[in-house]
């Protein structure tokens, strides 16, 4: 089987790219990364020269090299990572987010079409759904819950899967989704929560906490996310959405609390700075399709993946020093300078 892995320079895909070539090592992957400022080719040198991997350097939206890359590869399954995902910069800047989010996801469906295909594989968020309010701990986010978006990224991921939706039901393409909850793990960028403060504390910077830090996120470790996916796609009925998550909610400023102490830093770093414009409150996966229907569960606690993580970080500066000595520098200014 040739499987075809959009957005594969990036911290998820990344790490389903080296999941999958595991797990199923008859098949060969291809990844297809336009390489924006989240994807790096770095992260992939390990698979480079496999036999069973290609790595080709793609917009999602060039219709036209999506079309040449689907004759020649003849892909019978397709996961689109490829993504704009960080919410801040979608707040700042949110055409590119409907570029690539809503447009190039009708691309690759497109080419689909056109050259047939087993399964698309759409890898949205749980984002889609809004937020919950934190008084309400007996809510979850089910697969009905209605779509209700808060920022322009999840108004995008949302525009996307409507339209995954509609290509199954109006040209019967062989879809599925799975809407996730905040992973984490080895090669997640720095601007995101738990790689950026990990990063600052190791320089004694301050650690940036939007508002009060009561904010909840449902975080799941990376590859409990990957083997889902692989799941889904192998086993998940066409037309379906699978909710993705660990029952693993946290506060932000516990979170932050936990790095300092994982790494020895005094929690005097810690720096409340302006909120997030229509920061979403809670999130909360209720994963009981998924479990029931194709038997995921999540295998890595939190306690012991937060370890790993921060271990990774500690080990692979050389993967992370040279992202945040480049354009990082100007992002982060614009972003936190006055804030
Ligand atoms: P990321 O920002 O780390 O990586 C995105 C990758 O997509 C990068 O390699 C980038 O170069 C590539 N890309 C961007 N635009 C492209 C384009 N036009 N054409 C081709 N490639 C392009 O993102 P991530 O955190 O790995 O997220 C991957 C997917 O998972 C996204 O669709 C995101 O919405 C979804 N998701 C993320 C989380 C999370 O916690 N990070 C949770 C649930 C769902
Ligand atoms: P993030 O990692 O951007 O993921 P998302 O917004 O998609 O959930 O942020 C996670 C939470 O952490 C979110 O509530 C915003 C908050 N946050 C901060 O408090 N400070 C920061 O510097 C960042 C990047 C995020």
């Amino acid at each position: 089987m040739t499987i075809i892995v959009t957005g594969g320079a990036g911290f998820i895909g990344s790490n389903f790219v080296f999941h999958y070539l595991k797990a199923h090592p008859k098949d060969r992957v291809i990844c297809l990364d336009k390489l924006t400022y989240a994807g790096n080719l770095s992260t992939l040198a390990p698979v480079m020269e496999d036999p069973n991997f290609r790595f080709v350097k793609l917009d999602i939206c060039d219709r036209e090299g999506v079309y040449a890359l689907f004759e020649e590869e003849h892909p019978d399954v397709v996961v689109n990572f490829a993504a704009e995902s960080h919410v801040d910069r979608s707040i700042e800047n949110p055409a590119i987010f409907l570029e690539t989010n809503i447009i190039g996801t009708s691309v690759l469906m497109d080419a689909c079409r056109k050259y047939g295909i087993q399964r698309y594989h759409q890898v949205s968020t749980d984002e889609v759904y809004g937020d919950l309010p934190l008084d309400r701990p007996d809510l979850f986010f089910t697969e009905s819950t209605p779509i209700h978006t808060s920022s322009p990224y999840s108004s995008s991921k949302a525009g996307a899967d409507l339209l995954v939706l509609a290509y199954h039901r109006t040209f019967g393409l062989p879809v599925t989704i799975s809407r996730c909850s905040n992973n984490y793990g080895p090669y997640h960028f720095p601007e995101k929560l738990i790689p950026l403060m990990i990063i600052n504390a190791l320089h004694d910077k301050p650690l940036p906490v939007y508002g009060e830090g009561v904010n909840v996120r449902d975080w799941l470790y990376v590859e409990d996310h990957c083997r889902a996916i692989d799941l889904i796609i192998h086993k998940g009925t066409v037309g379906e959405v699978y909710n993705v998550g660990g029952h693993n909610e946290m506060k932000n400023i516990d979170i932050v609390k936990l790095i300092c102490k994982e790494l020895g830093k005094p929690e005097s770093l810690i720096t409340h700075v302006t909120d997030r414009k229509g920061h979403d409150m809670r999130y909360a996966i209720d994963p009981t399709k998924i479990h029931n229907e194709l038997g995921w569960l999540p295998e890595t606690k939190f306690a012991d993946g937060i370890k790993k993580t921060i271990r990774w970080y500690l080990d692979n500066e050389a993967w992370w020093a040279p992202i945040i000595s480049g354009e990082y520098q100007n992002y982060y200014a614009q972003m936190y300078g006055n804030r």
